[in-house]
């Protein structure tokens, strides 16, 4: 049995990627902080830029204001320290929040990730105490052999993690073609993928889905047996939009 059957309550995260201006960022947060204090079920995780974190721990989307609302960063490297120019520390993320995206295709084909890198990063970011929500999908589906390619990644990536580090990871499934495409994949075929991809995870791992998650579409998503809450990129920028789809999770939730 699947955690999204033991343990209902749903994950909504919230990729701002490389948008919002400071003032853009607050007015957001501040938005979704006050609706989520009326949403107790759901859990919430907002990844803004990095270097809006700390003002955002500052308005109070921290869980020592408020348990089910965290912060999250978009990237960071394995290293704690030294001279990695423009980069980010776990040890640094760990002051400021809780969760950290990693592996994002928008890092592996823009930035040339590779997935050794994101395994460090992965290790890391569990040793350090961090929820990694790693990120994997397929560029283009219909191949031969495309979904065990898929889990054979997977399986590379989470090499050597104890079945305690597996529980606390975060898959997210996120076909590639699905990103910022407004052409999502549909519940049938995610539920199809992600059972596939289970089958090399704990049990209770939690599994979300991502591509071009809207309002209109999140449930039918959040309604599938085996998946635990969304990735939402471009509809977590808009307020109205995110709040609906927190609402719908929080619905759906029964902790
Ligand atoms: P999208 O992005 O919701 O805009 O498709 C999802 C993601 O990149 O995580």
């Amino acid at each position: 049995m699947s955690k999204a059957n033991s343990m209902p309550n749903k994950l909504i995260i919230g990729n701002w990627k490389m948008n919002t201006s400071l003032a853009d960022a607050i007015v957001l947060a501040s938005g979704v902080r006050d609706q989520a204090e009326h949403m107790e079920k759901v859990e919430i995780v907002l990844c803004p830029p990095c270097i809006w974190l700390t003002e955002l721990v500052h308005l109070g989307i921290s869980p020592r204001t408020l348990p089910h609302l965290k912060l999250g960063a978009q990237n960071m490297h394995f290293e704690d320290r030294g001279a990695f120019t423009g980069e980010i520390s776990p040890i640094m993320v760990k002051e400021v929040a809780e969760y950290v995206i990693l592996g994002h295709s928008e890092r592996t084909h823009i930035l040339k990730e590779n997935p050794e890198l994101i395994s460090n990063k992965l290790q890391s970011a569990l040793d350090h105490g961090l929820t990694p929500i790693l990120c994997l999908g397929e560029d283009r589906h219909g191949q031969e052999g495309w979904q065990r390619h898929l889990v054979q990644t997977l399986n590379y990536l989470i090499r050597g993690l104890s079945p305690e580090e597996l529980r606390k990871m975060v898959l997210a499934y996120e076909p590639v073609w699905a990103i910022g495409s407004g052409n999502p994949a549909r519940p049938d075929y995610v539920q199809e993928v992600v059972e596939a991809l289970r089958s090399v995870l704990d049990p209770e791992t939690r599994v979300l889905y991502g591509g071009s998650v809207d309002e209109k579409n999140a449930r039918s998503y959040l309604e599938l047996p085996n998946i635990d809450g969304l990735l939402v990129g471009g509809a977590s920028i808009k307020l109205k939009t995110f709040l609906t789809i927190c609402q719908i999770a929080d619905d759906l939730s029964f902790k």
